[in-house]
């Protein structure tokens, strides 16, 4: 028999501030292999018109549909109600600027984060576009490939203790962003250039090392092992010198 899923679902539009913020509880028939999209499709579509969330590509591509499921950040289009207790708790991340309900703006705090690293590959070379690619060795392509995966969905800063105390952490989406750099030998910036935007608080030695990032991250990006590149490279700068 069909399941009937309680969803306690956080409320509060800052559009209208004189409504305090309030969960909020739907039921629902559970039907087969339901992501928490259709399921949180059909309360708005059935129940409550006015529920805000996002989605856009509801193949955990896009990033937009990280939320709090039962306290744990992730991908509500890649979470099956089947793996789900009857009761399921949801809260917008933390962290981020609430737009309302489960809604967050990810897009300005990943905006700022790529400014701040200048994450774009700094070189002195003169594009010539009738130029061949440049080669590349095919596990150095992979380890790039692999950082740049990341779908800035938000989670692993949402799981982080000190991004949650302090706005100006990178998180673990930022160092994975700055050894994506490091290893691309295209970028002509040296180690020592990187590790004074992140050689300090804000940056590697921010983090505690809870490591729930490396656990949450949807995308399985090895973050941990992204993090001890950084800190290595930088070790290794401030020996040479350079
Ligand atoms: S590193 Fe993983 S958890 Fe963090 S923003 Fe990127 S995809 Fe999301
Ligand atoms: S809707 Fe795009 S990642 Fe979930």
């Amino acid at each position: 028999m069909a399941r009937i899923l309680t969803f306690s679902i956080f409320r509060y539009n800052p559009a209208t501030p004189e409504i305090p913020p309030r969960l909020q509880e739907f039921q629902l028939d559970e039907t087969p292999n339901m992501s928490l999209f259709i399921a949180l499709n059909r309360i708005r579509e059935e129940q409550d018109p006015s529920l805000m969330f996002d989605f856009v590509c509801r193949a955990a591509v896009c990033g937009s549909c990280g939320m709090l499921i039962n306290g744990r950040p992730g991908l509500a289009c890649k979470t099956l109600t089947q793996d789900l207790p009857d009761r399921v708790t949801l809260m917008p991340l933390p962290v981020f600027k609430l737009v309302g309900d489960l809604s967050v703006d990810t897009g300005v705090w990943f905006r700022h984060l790529n400014e701040n690293l200048e994450a774009w590959i700094h070189t002195d070379k003169v594009f010539d576009p009738k130029a061949p690619e440049e080669r590349m060795d095919n596990p150095l392509a992979h380890a790039i490939y692999e950082a740049e995966r990341c779908i800035e969905c938000g989670s692993c800063i949402a799981a982080c203790a000190t991004a949650n105390m302090r706005a100006d952490f990178l998180g673990a989406a930022g160092l994975n962003r700055v050894a994506r750099f490091l290893i691309d030998p295209r970028d002509e910036r040296s180690p020592a250039q990187v590790f004074e935007v992140v050689g300090t608080d804000e940056g590697v030695f921010g983090c505690i090392g809870l490591m729930a990032c490396d656990d949450i991250c949807p995308l399985e990006i090895p973050l941990q092992q992204q993090l001890a590149l950084v800190r290595r490279k930088m070790a290794l700068a401030a020996l040479k010198g350079k």
